[in-house]
């Protein structure tokens, strides 16, 4: 995975001394306006960052036992973090995107029988082994870009079987990867068509039945919602945190996407990890939010794909200090767009976010709504080594020309490849 032509390499299971690189901390004392630190030095012990020291600190006999890598000036950032997508389905909805060009809307084609059921129905008709080789190509073009961590979410399936076979899938790719996976369950993506006069039986097959088998069979680290006049009500979602928070399952929710129902606030008062879309969000989702440290994940691919006009209230955000993290929520509906890269570019030129916001949306705050802001998204001692190292000058470089790319190294757990 990953490898550029007939001189690629991967170094494993090494202890690694990375110098001459330009590494991007925003919050070191040393760091320029850009964020970035020159003159030191970077200590992999295992799959861990041991140290970051200044260059006439290292002593050559400490240097000895590691294996070096000169950078000759290249710029090293977390690995990032895609921290929202929907990438195991079979299928496509090209079909439904043609109509929404010729002037119909997303929830038209959603009540026409179209939308998230579409993709149900290939995803059910595929086996296992088919979901497995279509999600390749999808997380490969994200790994080429220099993620290190992927949330993948269920949803495509809305039965038990199909759920249990996406998680599968989901598990099998992290089996198969040097890529660190967080699977979500999104059993209430939708109302399956066999429910279309039961929705609240449907829920209760997610909440009673597959919610705890799914969590004792550790097929998943969260559960999501989608909350819409389309979708489920925040009462729904009320049940199914209450149901979560018994278990003791972190909670998210796809929020104010299309309208405002008070999904945030609901899911800051659960204490949720994030609040994605939030397009409508309001002020009092907002200080809720900041009572609860929940993240507001931004999709500004599906904003453009939807080809939305309300924008996620960016300056109430920064007034409150919400972290926001940056996603491409890759699905076949909303966001068929496999780059996280495009997805800041997005972030920066239609909602506005500085170099820095976009930076630390696929790194420390994408680890927040994952619930991994203590060990990924930040070049620290103790963190997971997981990096990735751009032949960049500045660091809005890294989003800045697309169709090219500049990761010339990729560093997954300690383990380098270029
Ligand atoms: O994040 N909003 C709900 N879920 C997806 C879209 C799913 C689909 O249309 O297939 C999203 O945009
Ligand atoms: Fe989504």
């Amino acid at each position: 995975m990953n490898k550029r032509g007939p001189n690629s390499f991967t170094i494993d299971e090494q202890n690694l001394c990375i110098t001459q690189g330009r590494i991007w901390m925003p919050s070191h004392p040393k760091a320029d306006k850009e964020g970035v630190v020159t003159g030191h030095q970077l200590f992999i012990k295992g799959k861990k960052i041991e140290a970051i020291l200044p260059d006439n600190e290292v002593q050559s006999e400490l240097k000895s036992t590691y294996t070096n890598i000169k950078l000759e000036g290249a710029l090293i950032t977390p690995g990032l973090i895609d921290c929202h997508t929907h990438l195991v389905f079979a299928g496509n909805r090209a079909h439904e995107w043609q109509r929404r060009l010729a002037g119909e809307s997303y929830e038209e084609i959603v009540k026409s029988g179209g939308g998230i059921q579409s993709t149900v129905n290939a995803t059910i008709e595929a086996s296992e082994q088919m979901l497995y080789e279509l999600s390749l190509p999808r997380l490969e073009a994200l790994v080429k870009e220099g993620v290190t961590t992927l949330e993948i979410k269920s949803g495509y399936g809305l039965c038990y079987d199909s759920e249990f076979k996406i998680l599968s899938v989901i598990k099998t790719i992290k089996e198969n990867h040097k890529l660190d996976i967080s699977p979500t369950f999104l059993g209430a993506h939708a109302v399956p068509k066999a429910y279309t006069t039961d929705p609240e039986g449907y829920l209760d097959t997610v909440i009673n039945k597959m919610l705890p088998d799914f969590w004792h069979k550790g097929l998943m680290e969260a559960v999501d919602i989608f909350c819409e006049t389309i979708a489920f009500s925040v009462e729904d979602a009320t049940r199914l945190f209450k149901a979560a928070r018994e278990l003791g399952i972190p909670i998210k929710a796809h929020a104010e996407q299309l309208s405002h129902l008070g999904t945030s606030e609901l899911v800051a008062n659960f204490k949720g990890l994030s609040v994605d879309h939030i397009e409508y969000l309001q002020k009092s989702d907002v200080i809720a939010m900041q009572h609860s440290g929940t993240v507001a994940t931004l999709l500004p691919l599906a904003f453009y794909f939807l080809k939305e006009t309300q924008k996620p209230p960016i300056d109430l955000l920064r007034k409150y200090a919400i972290p926001m993290a940056i996603s491409t929520d890759f699905n076949p509906g909303t966001a068929p767009l496999a780059s996280l890269r495009l997805a800041m570019n997005m972030a920066a030129v239609e909602f506005g976010l500085t170099v820095d916001e976009i930076l630390l949306g696929v790194t420390t705050h994408a680890a927040k709504a994952l619930g991994r802001d203590n060990t990924h998204g930040k070049i620290a001692p103790g963190f997971m080594a997981n990096l990735a190292i751009w032949e960049v000058d500045k660091p809005v470089e890294i989003f800045y020309e697309l169709g090219t790319n500049p990761l010339i190294y990729r560093v997954f757990e300690g383990d380098i490849t270029n």
